[in-house]
């Protein structure tokens, strides 16, 4: 028997467990339960991650609500419109960030893009680095031009220095990258455990929480079960963005999923460049390409990130399949999404893909999950299969339903205005949003509604 009391601990979420479990019985990951030691059980035992001392002496006796005072929020700006925008106008003081996202994606070069256009305001920013050497840190500010006196940095995986540091001259904002490489001493567990990353966040919390110090905590979300993600820690901190994207593709996403100062809707575009990240203000531009748009197997729509309208191209390829079952791969869409309107196309509209290879993808590498984007892949199907282009100049928005119908999206106005900003005339909506809709689009839009698959195909691919 060991020594030490361990249990079972999932580095996707955080449930633990006495026993070894294959799979996770809260987020029903896989082979994700890792054993941990159990932290010493020493004085008596309190919260770990709730500690009253910093939200304020007044919270021990209840007051009226009304006489609650108001504390007017201070928000920074990170310099970056598309950051801000997430964070809901800006970074507020003394709140923690967590930034998460795949290695290789691009988390420290935007917070260090971040950090220096805080810091060029004068306020001083502490860049504690437990993953690179200071030196290369260097390189890669010297790369998206971030030097500055006011951003200090420093290479250090251990707490303790932090700490004292912290103490003797507490910076405006602290960027932490990442947290899996940052350790606490007196804490048994190796860096990047379930119970270290909790227990540096909840310190972290506390120093910055007491100070006013705003901070941002780097997060890897890796593959891998060894590694505790980013999702344990996102109860503790006030705002969780996630910066998706493919890496093969200069475009990336960030996403806010929590935030305490404003609202989650919101999406930044960026692109990654030779020096850094740059936001982008039209992104339809960025994922149309001018040259497959009369090609067969390509149909662009209208699809909402966050408050934006984003025209994209879907692209389907049908070709006959040798022996055996027929591939189906798919990206940047749902497959199962796919999987059903290959079946609606098939029962609906009489095309028979039994014997077909379907590829469906999305062009530029974006990830559209929107149901909205359905009859945009149904044409590309069609288009692809019967070997004619999508008419000229067409945008298609609609959810197909399993007996063929075509159902109602969100907010078709944002959509139609945004297909006319990019020069599209002719616009297939569901019967349902066209017979609602009620600012009158510009003269020289043509809104065809359809109510079914069949109709679609008609009035959407060349005969
Ligand atoms: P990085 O910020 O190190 O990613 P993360 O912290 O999420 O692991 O950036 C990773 C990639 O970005 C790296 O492959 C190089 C590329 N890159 C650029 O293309 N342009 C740049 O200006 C910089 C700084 C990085
Ligand atoms: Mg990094």
């Amino acid at each position: 028997m060991s020594k030490f009391k361990t249990h079972y601990i999932c580095t996707e979420c955080g449930y633990e467990s006495p026993r070894w479990l294959g799979r996770c019985p809260d987020c029903e990951s896989w082979n994700t339960l890792v054993e941990e030691r159990l932290p010493d059980k020493k004085g008596p035992l309190r919260s770990r991650y709730v500690d009253p001392a910093f939200w304020g002496r007044d919270s021990d006796t209840p007051i009226p609500i009304g006489k609650v005072g108001l504390s007017e929020e201070m928000r920074r700006s990170t310099g970056i419109r598309e950051f801000d925008r997430v964070l809901g106008g800006g970074l507020v003081d003394g709140s923690l960030v967590l930034v998460g996202g795949e290695p290789g994606i691009g988390k420290s070069t935007l917070i260090l893009q971040a950090a220096y256009q805080v810091a060029r305001t004068g306020a001083t920013v502490l860049y504690v680095s437990g993953e690179e050497s200071l030196s290369q840190i260097r390189m890669r500010a010297e790369r998206i031009n971030a030097i500055d006196d006011n951003l200090l940095v420093m290479s250090e995986p251990s707490l303790d220095p932090l700490r004292e540091h912290i103490s003797a001259a507490p910076p405006s904002l602290l960027v932490i990258d990442s947290i899996q490489t940052l350790y606490d001493p007196h804490i048994s567990s190796a860096p990047g455990s379930v119970s270290q990353v909790r227990e540096v966040t909840s310190q972290l919390l506390q120093m910055c929480k007491q100070r006013g110090i705003a901070a941002f905590i780097i997060g890897h979300v890796t593959k891998s079960g060894a590694i505790a993600g980013p999702r344990v820690l996102e109860h503790m901190v006030d705002t969780v963005v996630y910066f998706e994207g493919d890496r093969n593709h200069a475009y990336r996403v960030l996403r806010a999923v929590k935030n305490r100062f404003g609202s989650t809707n919101e999406v930044g575009i960026f692109e990654m460049g030779e020096h850094g990240l740059v936001g982008v203000d039209d992104a339809s531009a960025l994922f149309l390409s001018n040259d497959t748009q009369s090609v067969p197997g390509s149909a662009i729509t209208a699809s909402i990130e966050g408050n934006r309208p984003i025209l994209v191209e879907m692209q389907a390829l049908v070709i006959g399949s040798g022996f055996g079952t027929p591939r189906r791969t798919v990206t940047g869409v749902d497959y199962n999404r796919t999987a059903i309107i290959l079946a609606v196309l098939e029962k609906r509209a009489g095309l028979c893909f039994e014997n077909h290879d379907v590829y469906v993808s999305v062009a530029g590498g974006v990830r559209i999950p929107e149901p909205a984007s359905d009859l945009a892949i149904a044409l590309a199907l069609a288009s692809s299969f019967k070997n004619r282009p999508v008419i000229q100049g067409t945008v298609a928005i609609g959810e197909v339903g399993l007996a063929g119908e075509l159902r109602a999206v969100s907010r078709p106005e944002l959509r139609i205005a945004e297909a006319s900003r990019m020069g599209f005339t002719r616009i297939l909506v569901p019967t349902r949003n066209a017979e609602r809709i009620t600012s009158k689009p510009q003269p020289e839009i043509e809104l065809v509604p359809v109510s079914s698959i069949e109709e679609a195909l008609l009035v959407g691919v060349e005969g």
